[in-house]
């Protein structure tokens, strides 16, 4: 949420150097930040990993990654050249004190030849049992200590059930205080979602009708069509309701549902949000079946190809009892939102990739026009599209051209990328990195975010994990989730919104 400053001279350390995200998102994030001219004139970005290779190479090797990630396509020569000089390695082990020694030794030589004291930022994409070591180590060395200049970002998983985050809390805030520590949920900085600010709080518009006398209900679903991929390993132990839920929806629906905050401070921000969780009815766990429903995928067709199912996925326990699929219907106990459902769903290998939010307004109170009309005068609805397709539509009902009174549904629609191609607009890791270089935490879990957030989808946990479903797979790769997910929004009288302007 960046203003137009530029990051004071930055050193951004980033353990698990050589991962997978370190390819795909941090560094290509870093280089079109350069490109754009956001970088500060001194930086530096020291990859630490446990392989051996030296900064040629390690370089070499993150191109590859750009060439094929970057939104702005392979890197040119010139400001390759130039950016790639900043680009360090350091072959290192986790454990061990030295690593650490060595690494204060980098960070103070380029530090003296800046002639400044540099904002460190220390990344942490590792496996959550690998925080403690790096955390007692950065304390144990000194190089972290700075409560204004340095800072901690942590990827997720944020724990695996509410007792982990809050020992990785109690962890993280032994070594560094909370404003030094930035736990990252990518959905935040997303452009689209930035954007849900924008329109509820710089628009008088809308506000006066978000609440339970306008809205009927809200929808959020967050569909991939990818399967697990190669990270079976690491899903078994997750499944949607950890990955997703706990998370990037719950994130959105505060988004949706949070109360205007008075400034655009990351505090009051994070308050409201809050504000929301706590405000989430908690399910007994007797009624965990009448508000949640679980899938996983079985064999089918994506596009034309044959797909395996889950159980069939390298690193799944053939039997797993893993949910892909998870749906969700909240209500929050606040006055703005009393009686208000919100159905949230997310599953993988679902038929299309597509991410949106649905506000379902309430029907007119009194129908003007006799049914000759129209066959069907629909409520309004406004339908925030995430991703991929970026834009926020507005359903209406008009007259259609003619000289019968004739009435139809029609549509206003707000195109996010407008004039730019999609290449233009920024990543969500660029936007989250720029924060993070700037020390503006608006779009990062607080760890009472986290912790309330966990504390919502225990119950589910618990219930799921303590009965398994005898009915996985559920569904077929490619449909739109098992049958129990339709049936929990059709016993409302509703369905799931599956294409945009329907
Ligand atoms: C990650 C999950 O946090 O988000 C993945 O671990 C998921 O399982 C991904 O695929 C989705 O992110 P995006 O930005 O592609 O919607």
């Amino acid at each position: 949420m960046n203003s137009i400053n530029k990051a004071a001279p930055t050193i951004a350390v980033i353990f698990g150097g050589t991962g997978d995200l370190t390819k795909r998102k941090l560094v290509p994030a870093f280089y079109n930040l350069f490109l754009d001219g956001w970088m500060p004139e001194h930086f530096a970005v020291i990859g630490l990993g446990r392989t051996a290779t030296d900064d040629v190479k390690y370089r070499e090797h993150l191109r590859e990654g750009l060439n094929e990630f970057s939104r702005s396509g392979k890197p040119e020569d010139a400001p390759w050249e130039k950016f790639r000089d900043s680009i360090y390695y350091l072959q290192s082990n986790i454990n061990d004190p030295a690593s650490y020694e060595e690494l204060a030794d980098k960070i103070h030589a380029l530090e003296e030849s800046w002639g400044t004291r540099a904002n460190r930022l220390f990344y942490l994409s590792v496996a959550p049992n690998f925080i403690e070591p790096i955390t007692v180590n950065l304390s144990n060395v000194g190089i972290a200590s700075d409560v204004e200049r340095d800072r901690i970002v942590v990827e997720k998983p944020f724990g695996h059930d509410l007792g982990s985050a809050r020992q990785l809390n109690q962890l993280l805030t032994r070594t560094f205080q909370e404003s030094q520590i930035y736990r990252i949920d990518h959905y935040l900085g997303k452009e689209t979602v930035q954007n849900i600010l924008a329109f509820r709080f710089a628009n008088a518009l809308f506000e006066p009708l978000w609440n339970r006398n306008y809205i009927d209900y809200v929808q959020i679903t967050v569909a991939e069509e990818v399967g697990v991929e190669d990270r079976g390993g690491y899903y078994e132990g997750s499944g949607a309701l950890r990955d997703m839920i706990q998370n990037h929806l719950l994130q959105l629906l505060c988004m949706v549902a949070m109360e205007p905050p008075v400034t655009f401070e990351a505090e009051e921000i994070r308050n409201r949000k809050v504000d929301v969780l706590e405000a989430i009815r908690r399910f007994s766990r007797e009624d965990v079946g009448k508000y949640a429903v679980r899938g996983q995928y079985g064999p089918g067709w994506m596009k034309g190809s044959q797909v395996p199912g889950y159980r069939e996925e390298e690193g799944v326990d053939p039997k797993s009892g893993t949910e892909t699929y998870a749906a969700i219907k909240f209500f929050l106990d606040n006055w703005r939102w009393q009686g208000v459902p919100f159905y949230l769903r997310t599953g993988k290998r679902m038929q299309e990739k597509s991410s949106s939010i649905t506000i379902q307004f309430q029907p007119v109170p009194h129908l003007t026009f006799p049914t000759t009309m129209s066959e069907n005068i629909l409520p309004n609805r406004l339908v925030i599209n995430i991703q991929p397709q970026m834009d926020i539509r507005l359903r209406f009902m008009a007259k259609k051209t003619g000289l019968e009174m004739a009435l139809t549904p029609a549509e206003m629609v707000f195109d996010f990328n407008g004039g730019t191609t999609k290449s233009q607009s920024p990543e969500a890791y660029e936007t989250l990195l720029l924060d993070a270089m700037q020390g503006d935490a608006t779009l990062f879990m607080r760890s009472d975010q986290v912790e309330v957030a966990w504390e919502v989808i225990t119950p589910i946990l618990e219930t799921w994990e303590s009965r398994h479903s005898l009915e996985f797979p559920n569904y077929a790769a490619g449909m739109w989730g098992p049958e129990n997910a339709e049936a929990l929004i059709a016993r409302d009288g509703h369905t799931w919104t599956v294409s945009l302007s329907h």
